[in-house]
């Protein structure tokens, strides 16, 4: 199943490992004569690489390399392709374990799915994959830019913090006593392990109307996006595992002619955004890179002990608000863009072509299906000695889009016409 589609709407996939060449996206067909937002995305790539003593020393610049469809400062609607080349990539400090599955990383499952794993730092398990997901974000940026977005961290490791009026300018967007987090991460460091932490995310200024009942709603896609995230483990909307002890009375956010009395929903009901902050928390595991001794088996299923001595986090909650608030952007701004769809206010020619180009492409991969499923019955019909042609079966198919086309007020004869042409190409 094809899966490095980072946004369904705006076709961006990307690609890459860890310690390969680089790490990149690719947009099949952007929009034409955009302007390229370089600017943003040397931003967004350096929040993604902020220093702590807690993180892992490899030294990564993460600049960009444009490789195609950009042309004098905008896109041409050709293929667009952005990499950031791994540059520090040292595959080599993985030779020795590289038949060894590491605790609580991918190895283990992918080659039990794969029979075959990139070992150098996990590969595409990586959370250097994560910078792709950076650079996609930065090209929506003018799509969300009246959208704030505020990440603090509420818990890590065994601190917890409640305070609200703090300043968080600090990597861990800390909003308790920031020399006490430092201590205690200085001596998880020195005992050789790591730790995560609980993040909080609130969006304001997001429209009410977001998200697509029943299969796209905007928490189903929100919690894809942010559970597709290396070391994310849980997400909960609103008032969360609260919700569990709230009875119904507490539970809902009442309504007056001003607005919502309150926001235990999190800003989402029925999957539908309602104007309120969209809030959420989310469970971030511990680094599982650490250089204690671990029980683990190798490829041949020998009970070996690892102690990882690579560069690795302590902590790498500073590295992953940034792909978080990514994730976050990108979903909204497909949520924002199909909105615009069924809206109608804010069409522009652009809008209305690029969604014609869309069910162009669903047309021509309908026909690719087809004449494939052709094919099948084919062969279906060679194996079990059937004739190739079916009149009654035709006659069948074109009464049924006949049918369909009075329903849909469409021309029944044009229907016909094109149906006949299907089959012909189908052949
Ligand atoms: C931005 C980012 C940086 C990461 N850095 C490290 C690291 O330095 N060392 C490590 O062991 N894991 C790191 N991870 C976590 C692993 O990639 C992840 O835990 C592992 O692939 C297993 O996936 P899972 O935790 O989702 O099951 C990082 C994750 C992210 C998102």
């Amino acid at each position: 199943m094809p899966t490095n589609r980072l946004s369904q709407f705006f076709g961006i996939s990307s690609f890459g490992e860890s310690h390969g060449a680089a790490i990149g996206i690719l947009i099949d067909s952007p929009p034409p004569n955009l302007i390229f937002p370089y600017a943003a995305l040397k931003e967004a790539l350096a929040a993604r690489n902020v220093n702590t003593p807690y993180k892992t020393a490899r030294k990564e610049s993460d600049d960009y390399e444009i490789l195609s469809g950009v042309f004098e400062g905008k896109t041409t609607g050709l293929p667009l392709c952005i990499i950031v080349r791994n540059n520090d990539a040292r595959p080599g400090d993985y030779e020795a374990i590289k038949d060894v599955f590491r605790p609580g990383h991918a190895d283990f499952s992918w080659y039990q799915k794969y029979h075959i794993y990139d070992y150098r730092g996990g590969g595409r398990a990586s959370g250097r994959e994560t910078l792709a997901r950076v650079m996609a974000s930065a090209l929506l940026q003018e799509l969300i830019s009246s959208i704030e977005i505020e990440i603090i961290s509420r818990q890590i490791g065994e601190l917890t913090c409640t305070a609200t009026d703090a300043p968080t300018h600090n990597p861990f967007h800390w909003q308790g006593d920031t020399a006490k987090l430092y201590r205690y991460l200085d001596e998880i460091k020195a005992a050789g392990d790591s730790v995560g932490g609980l993040l909080e995310l609130r969006a304001r200024k997001v429209p009410a109307g977001l998200g697509d009942p029943v299969y796209e709603k905007l928490s189903a896609n929100i919690a894809k996006a942010m559970l597709s995230i290396p070391s994310v483990k849980g997400i909960s909307f609103g008032s969360g595992m609260a919700f569990a002890r709230l009875k119904g009375s507490e539970a809902n956010d009442q309504i007056s002619e001003t607005g919502f009395l309150n926001n235990h929903a999190g800003g989402i009901n029925g999957g539908i955004s309602n104007g309120n902050d969209i809030v959420f928390q989310l469970i971030v595991r511990a680094v599982p890179s650490v250089s204690l001794p671990q029980k683990t088996i190798d490829k041949e299923g020998n009970p070996q002990s690892i102690e990882i001595k690579g560069r690795h986090d302590t902590c790498h909650i500073p590295r992953i608000i940034p792909v978080v608030k990514a994730m976050l952007q990108i979903t909204l701004a497909d949520a924002l863009a199909h909105q615009k769809l069924i809206h109608g206010e804010e069409q522009s020619l652009e809008d209305y072509r690029s969604s014609l180009d869309k069910l162009d492409e669903e047309l021509m991969l309908l026909l690719y299906r087809r004449r494939q499923i052709v094919q099948a019955v084919k062969k279906y019909k060679q194996k079990h000695n059937l004739p190739p042609k079916d009149a009654l079966r035709e006659t069948e198919i074109m009464k049924r889009i006949r049918v369909i086309a009075k329903e849909l007020e469409l021309d029944p004869a044009l229907a016909e016409a094109i149906m006949q042409e299907l089959l012909k190409l189908s052949q």
